[in-house]
Formats: C-alpha cells, sequence, structure tokens
C-alpha cells in the first residue's frame, strides 16, 4: 500500500478539504513531502516536521468530532484490523472510533480467545489478517519491537499502539496535541516526566517528540525507576519531584506499571506517594497554572490523589478527546491514494 504525501503547506489545507467532505488527494504542489511512510512505528524515527505534519491534521480532524454527523469518507472501502496482544481501554476504542469517522471498516482482535493458543504463530495471525484484505493494521504487543517485526512481514501499514516498553507514538502525539492546544507552543515549555521511566513506553515517545520540537524534559523518579544515560537523549535527569516541580510548565504522571517491575523497585506504594504523588500541596507549590497530564489508566491515590485528577489543573480527559483527532490524522496519513478514491 502507497504511503499518503503530504507537502507543505497542504497538509492542514487538505485533511480539512476531507474533513469538509471534498476528497482531494494531498500530493498536489512544488514543496518536498513532509509525510510519505506507510507505517508509523514510533516517534524516534520522525522529523520534527512529520511530527507538526500529524499535529496538524489532528487539528483538522478535530472538527469532525464537533459534527451531529461525525464522519467523513476519507477511508471509505479500507479495511482497519486492530490487533491487540494486551489490554487497551482508551488506545484500542479510540483506534476504532477514529477508523469509523474516517468511514473505514474496522475489525478488533483479541489475543484471548484467538488461535494463538493452539500454537499460531505471530506473524501468521497478521497474516491471515492481512488475507482478509487489512490495509491497516494497528497493534499492540507486550515484546518491544513487535509492530516493526510485522512491518516485514505483510503488506499493510502497521501503527504501532505500544510495544513493551518501547514506544506508544500515538499517546506521545496526543500528549503533544493537548500540551499545544493548552499553552500555545510547545518549543520553550520544562516538561516533567514523573515516574516510573524505566518501564514507560510513553515516556520514551514522549522524550523523542518533545526534544524534537523544543521542549526541556526533566525525567523525575526513584533511582531504580529512571534509567541510568538517558540524558543522552536530549534529557535531565532528577530525583526530588519538589526540587523539579517550581520549574515546570507540563508534568506528565506516569503510571507505576506494576505488571512488568520486578519487585522491590521502591520499598512501599505508600513511600512512592509521599515522594512522587501530585497532592494539591504540591500542585500549590508548582507554577501557576501547571498543566497535569496522565497517560491513563491511572492509579488513584498512588500516583496523583483524585482531587489532582479531577482538578482545575489535570488534562486528563482532554488527553482522550485529542487521542481521537491524532488517531484519525495517523490512519489518514499512513493511508495511500488508494483511500480517496
Ligand atoms: N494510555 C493508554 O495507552 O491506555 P490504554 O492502555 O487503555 O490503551
Amino acid at each position: 500500500m502507497e504511503a499518503r504525501t503530504v507537502k507543505p503547506p497542504q497538509a492542514r489545507a487538505n485533511a480539512s478539504a476531507f474533513a469538509a467532505g471534498e476528497g482531494e488527494d494531498m500530493s498536489e504542489g512544488e514543496a518536498p513531502p513532509i509525510w510519505t511512510r506507510k507505517h508509523l512505528l514510533g516517534l524516534e524515527d520522525l522529523s520534527r516536521e512529520e511530527i507538526i505534519a500529524i499535529l496538524d491534521t489532528a487539528e483538522s480532524f478535530a472538527e469532525v468530532s464537533t459534527r451531529s454527523r461525525k464522519k467523513v469518507p476519507a477511508l471509505q472501502g479500507r479495511i482497519v484490523f486492530n490487533l491487540f496482544f494486551e489490554n487497551s481501554t482508551r488506545t484500542r476504542t479510540s483506534f476504532s472510533l477514529a477508523a469509523k469517522r474516517l468511514s473505514a471498516d474496522v475489525q478488533d482482535f483479541a489475543a484471548g480467545g484467538s488461535s494463538l493458543s493452539k500454537g499460531e504463530t505471530f506473524i501468521d495471525t497478521a497474516r491471515n489478517i492481512e488475507a482478509m484484505g487489512a490495509d491497516v493494521m494497528v497493534v499492540r504487543h507486550a515484546t518491544p519491537g513487535a509492530p516493526h517485526l510485522l512491518s516485514q512481514h505483510v503488506d499493510a501499514s502497521i501503527i504501532n499502539a505500544g510495544d513493551g516498553a518501547h514506544e506508544h507514538p500515538t499517546q506521545a502525539l496526543l500528549d503533544l496535541l493537548t500540551i499545544r492546544r493548552k499553552k500555545g507552543r510547545i518549543e520553550g515549555l520544562t516538561v516533567g516526566l514523573v515516574g516510573d521511566i524505566s518501564h514507560s513506553r510513553v515516556a520514551r515517545s514522549n522524550i523523542w517528540g518533545l526534544t524534537k520540537l523544543g521542549a526541556r524534559v526533566i525525567l523525575c523518579g526513584p533511582p531504580t525507576l529512571v534509567p541510568r544515560g538517558f540524558e543522552r537523549l536530549g534529557c535531565e535527569v532528577a530525583y526530588h519531584l519538589d526540587e523539579v516541580l517550581p520549574h515546570c510548565d507540563v508534568v506528565n504522571v506516569l503510571r507505576i506499571q506494576f505488571e512488568r517491575q520486578a519487585k522491590g523497585l521502591f520499598p512501599s506504594v505508600s513511600e512512592y506517594s509521599r515522594f512522587y504523588g501530585m497532592t494539591q500541596g504540591r500542585i500549590e507549590k508548582a507554577k501557576p497554572g501547571v498543566l497535569l497530564l496522565a497517560p491513563g489508566p491511572i492509579n488513584r491515590g498512588v500516583e496523583l490523589t483524585p482531587e489532582v485528577a479531577d482538578g482545575p489543573n489535570s488534562a486528563i480527559l482532554d488527553q482522550v478527546t485529542n487521542g481521537l483527532a491524532v488517531r484519525m490524522a495517523v490512519l489518514y496519513l499512513v493511508s495511500g491514494k488508494k483511500a480517496t478514491l
């Protein structure tokens, strides 16, 4: 399948045309293409311009969700499969809804209840799904690199919906869109990524995306949960949240990944909360207007208190809303010209 070609400054204009129901392709114009990729496997591979192209395209699709008829014909006739080998609430439903809003046919595949239990391999499973006509596969897997492996064995476009502790590109993109919408910019902001950095694919994708867009990134957590050497990725590392908070315009509170952790990385959950939990007291000591993000699911009372999660600084549900527009943009961009016919 051909990737969609997006050229500046047509990216947003053409997505707007689709959003308006006019299905012109995005390949006209003199400028060199910004978006030519067939897959979205991570933000490490993307340029600043490609990330901005996705965010700008998402802005156009966000408008679709405000209409009474929340649907455009951009992916009519295309088939999107959600291949989830790990649990999900937000990502799976958001991709399903995004594909439906683009008029694609959508099919969910869940590993539980599938023939994987009879010994069928991951690649054979994907090849059988491709034989049913899948144009795009949205893949979540506990093994880092699983979506990259599939991209070498099937012809469909692959979107990484989270691979182990490696990357979760659409989560970082929706975080970026939320910051840009709430703060008006990303460049020059200081963003704290707080908590379990070691096991977090969200942290890795955020580091790539934020640094490419010119933010200052500070990783903060217990030494056992912040990998050594991450400064090489262009971030700072700190271990005391109370010292970091007054500098942050945005704080992204990461979930403790109990399911990926070895035991004993911190003494107790209550001790973790005491040193790293976002409480109302900490919000009051932070920069005025600090924006609070969390990828979800949240462990209420562990990484943040309910009053903070539901309080005026929190954009947690805005992130979910913005995720729909981001996933529409990504599905649209990785889909080929055939999608527009
Ligand atoms: N943030 C996130 O990826 O949530 P889910 O695991 O529910 O998809």
